[in-house]
């Protein structure tokens, strides 16, 4: 089968011929229509580069995909060959990712049939941004007029999330680098605030001289970015599921920094699925490219410069 996939640690990845895997007990095999580009993708490879977690190589990128299933290990009772399915396919060990014809999990992970209607390069971009966004609209848990302000806000997490909080009637104020407004507005926000423009956190502050409710800070750097605690009212929450788990935490001002860690579960991607079916939600593919650009894709995923979500398609 194609795959993307590093031969072996340090070379990089590489479009290459691999032998089509074998569903274990419990696995369901699934012939892949398209992946989509997470930042989880190449900060795994990273990992198992250094040999932080448990992995095998030839190393196959990718943890979103949507297909068919294919074959069915033992045991596997959710899943029968012929089914649509989307989800998140990651699993220790890690390097049997989406970037490839073929991908076998457990059927017990966050997947799903893929909702009615829906191809398979959009569906395999909604599992882990979508999910995410999800989880993380929940955690912060707003109400209906209340303010959020999303850094990052143009991206795959932030494209969802924008959707999902204007829809519970939350005002959202999406910041991103660069001109996305009317890409931003067009998803539900009611502000926009272009976070490279010099000066752009004293519009901000002349906007919402007490503060926004909450953050969700999105920006992909390991600490929460500089404005989001500081333009935040007095006890506000921020969540990130950039910041580590253990950075949890409550600030002189009474803010609570709430990092998210996202649970895939079936349960997440048919709240999910409702949502697209039912039109609420668009799932913002920006980007659709062969498996062949998939360095690229990454390239441009390691700066933060896509827009919305990025579709392998295989
Ligand atoms: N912990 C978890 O369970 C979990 C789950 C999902 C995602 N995540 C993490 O959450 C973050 C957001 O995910 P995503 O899918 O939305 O990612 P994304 O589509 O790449 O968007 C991330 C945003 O971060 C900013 N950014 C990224 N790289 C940057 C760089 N080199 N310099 C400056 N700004 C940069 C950009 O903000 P602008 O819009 O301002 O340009 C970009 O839009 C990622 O770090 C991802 O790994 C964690």
């Amino acid at each position: 089968m194609r795959a993307f996939a590093v031969k072996a640690f340090p070379s990089p990845p590489e479009l290459m011929d691999l032998p089509k895997p074998v569903p274990g007990p419990g696995e369901i095999l699934v012939h892949l229509g398209a992946a989509s580009v997470n930042p989880m993708d190449w900060k795994l490879t990273g990992l198992a580069e250094g040999g932080l977690v448990p992995h095998v190589v030839p190393f196959v990128l990718g943890i979103d995909g949507a297909g068919v299933v294919e074959g069915v290990g033992d045991g596997v009772s959710r899943f029968k060959i012929g089914d649509g399915v989307f989800g998140q396919f990651a699993h220790t060990p890690y390097g049997t990712g989406t970037y490839a014809e073929f991908t076998t999990a457990p059927e017990t992970l966050g997947i799903s049939k893929t909702p009615r209607g829906i191809y398979t390069g959009p569906a395999s971009a909604v599992p882990t941004a979508g999910m995410t966004a999800l989880a993380a609209v929940d955690a912060i848990g707003l109400r209906k007029g209340q303010t959020l302000l999303i850094q990052g806000a143009k991206g795959g997490v932030g494209s969802f999330a924008t959707q999902i909080a204007s829809n519970l009637g939350i005002l959202v104020v999406a910041a991103s680098r660069g001109d996305h407004g009317t890409y931003m507005r067009k998803l539900g926000a009611y502000e926009y605030f272009d976070s490279s423009r010099i000066g752009w956190t004293r519009d901000y502050r002349g906007a919402h001289p007490s503060g926004v409710d909450a953050a969700l800070d999105l920006v992909g750097t390991e600490s929460l970015s500089d404005p989001s605690a500081s333009l935040v009212r007095d006890g506000a929450v921020v969540g990130s599921p950039v910041v580590a788990p253990g950075a949890s935490g409550t600030t002189e001002r009474g803010i609570r920094i709430l990092p998210i860690q996202l649970q895939p579960s079936t349960s997440l991607l048919d709240r999910l699925s409702a949502e697209i079916s039912s039109g609420r939600l668009r799932i913002p593919v920006e980007s659709t490219v062969p498996l062949s650009e998939a360095a690229e894709a990454i390239s441009l995923s390691r700066q933060g410069l896509g827009r919305g979500k990025t579709v392998l398609t295989i």
